[in-house]
């Protein structure tokens, strides 16, 4: 059995962990920032073409105890390179480290790489060149304070760029930050779904690909491509299947909106990239000001962040209104907002009912949960003050 680590943004570990359960993966074990995992090699084919919320898969070829650099020299220098790839291909070498007492990461890094193109030109006299753009082959290291462990990345460019954004908007979330923020919401194909400041569209594209199971991986290539061991005829055949179980493209209750005109652009060009441009229905509106589409569904949303001072105050003044909108104009909905700002809970005035901690990036935010209850005790009151006052 091949064993595997999948990385993932911090947060969606468990979520990531069933939906290996789900693709048959076995020994399963989830840590931070990832799960490991084992099961034949195919089984990375179909983990990098169907998981919506792995970053990476990275495909174990070593693990052991070291003291020194010199230590994983001789361990890497060890390993049949030249059985996985052709020294015509590129690599780069990339080091993560937790605690271990080496003081150079970088150097590290250059053992490895001196340790695949030693081992290569001794072999055959050739060697990979580094390309640390776009790495045929990335390589990759994790050490902790004993233990170090070494990685052929199967995965290439990141999961989460699906080959399919053509245009970003603000602050654009990341494709399986958005994926896992659905699946936390508990949004099922079918609900209504509502993104009313949908930037570029991540939420809206996600979940249209999620309603018609469209599996997050066609359409772009994967680093296992390169490998020596590439079976072309099975991934082929794997592809065949994703692509026959995708459902018709038709409208699906799932709404986007925005004050801005150039973002709605922007998510105009992402769907129609996608083919998804007559799925899903948008509007430029203004949050505080739209009714809800349907008497019950599920909002997913993050908000603007306000990087300088002036945008600070105006958020401030808009959490209450919003939070007074969500109020008035979707009782019976859910709303999963999505925030690194942490006044936003006490501004919006209304009672959080979760809060899951989650990473966007290195950026540190938090998943707020909250049920518009029809003629909410709270909504009554605040109502009768304000026509008091
Ligand atoms: C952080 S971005 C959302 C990014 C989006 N999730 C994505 O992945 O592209 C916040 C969005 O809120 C929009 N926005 C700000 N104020 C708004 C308002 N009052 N009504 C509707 N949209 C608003 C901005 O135009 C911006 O596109």
């Amino acid at each position: 059995m091949e064993k595997f680590f999948a990385t993932c943004p911090r947060g969606l570990e468990p979520l990531l962990a069933e939906e290996l359960r789900q693709l048959q993966a076995e020994k399963i074990h989830a840590v931070g920032g990832g799960v490991e995992f084992g099961g034949i090699f195919s089984l990375c084919y179909r983990v990098n073409l169907e998981s919506r919320v792995a970053s990476r898969i990275l495909w174990r070829v070593a693990a052991g105890r070291y003291q020194s650099e010199d230590d994983i020299y001789r361990v890497a220098c060890a390993l049949p390179w030249n059985d996985w790839f052709e020294p015509a291909l590129t690599i780069r070498v990339d080091v993560s480290a937790i605690k271990s007492p080496l003081t150079s990461l970088n150097f590290v890094t250059l053992k490895i790489k001196d340790a695949v193109c030693d081992k290569f030109r001794r072999l055959s006299g050739r060697r990979p060149s580094v390309d640390t753009r776009q790495p045929d082959i990335p390589i990759q290291g994790h050490l902790t304070e004993r233990d170090f462990k070494l990685y052929l990345d199967t995965t290439g460019e990141p999961l989460f760029k699906r080959g399919r954004r053509v245009a970003q908007g603000e602050a654009p979330l990341r494709e399986n930050l958005a994926a896992g923020i659905l699946r936390l919401a508990g949004w099922l194909p079918g609900m209504p779904l509502l993104d009313p400041m949908c930037g570029s569209g991540t939420f809206l594209m996600e979940a249209a690909q999620m309603a018609l199971d469209i599996a997050p991986g066609l359409g772009r290539r994967f680093a296992f491509e390169k490998l020596k061991n590439f079976d072309r005829h099975g991934w082929r055949e794997l592809l065949r299947q994703a692509a026959a179980r995708q459902k018709l493209r038709v409208p699906l209750p799932i709404y986007g909106s925005d004050l801005s005109v150039e973002a709605l652009k922007a998510t105009r060009a992402n769907l129609a990239a996608a083919g998804l441009e007559h799925v899903v229905k948008l509007n430029q509106a203004n949050v505080l000001e739209i009714s809800a589409p349907a008497t019950e569904g599920v909002i997913v949303t993050n908000p603007p962040y306000g990087v300088r001072l002036g945008e600070q105050r105006e958020l401030a003044e808009f959490y209450p209104k919003l939070g007074d909108a969500l109020k008035r104009n979707f009782s019976g909905w859910r709303a999963y907002i999505l925030t690194a700002d942490m006044r936003l809970p006490k501004l919006i005035r209304l009672a959080a009912s979760k809060r899951t901690p989650l990473f966007n990036g290195p950026l540190e935010c938090r998943l707020f949960e909250y049920k518009m209850v029809e003629g909410g005790m709270r909504g009554k009151k605040r109502e009768e003050i304000r026509v008091k006052s």
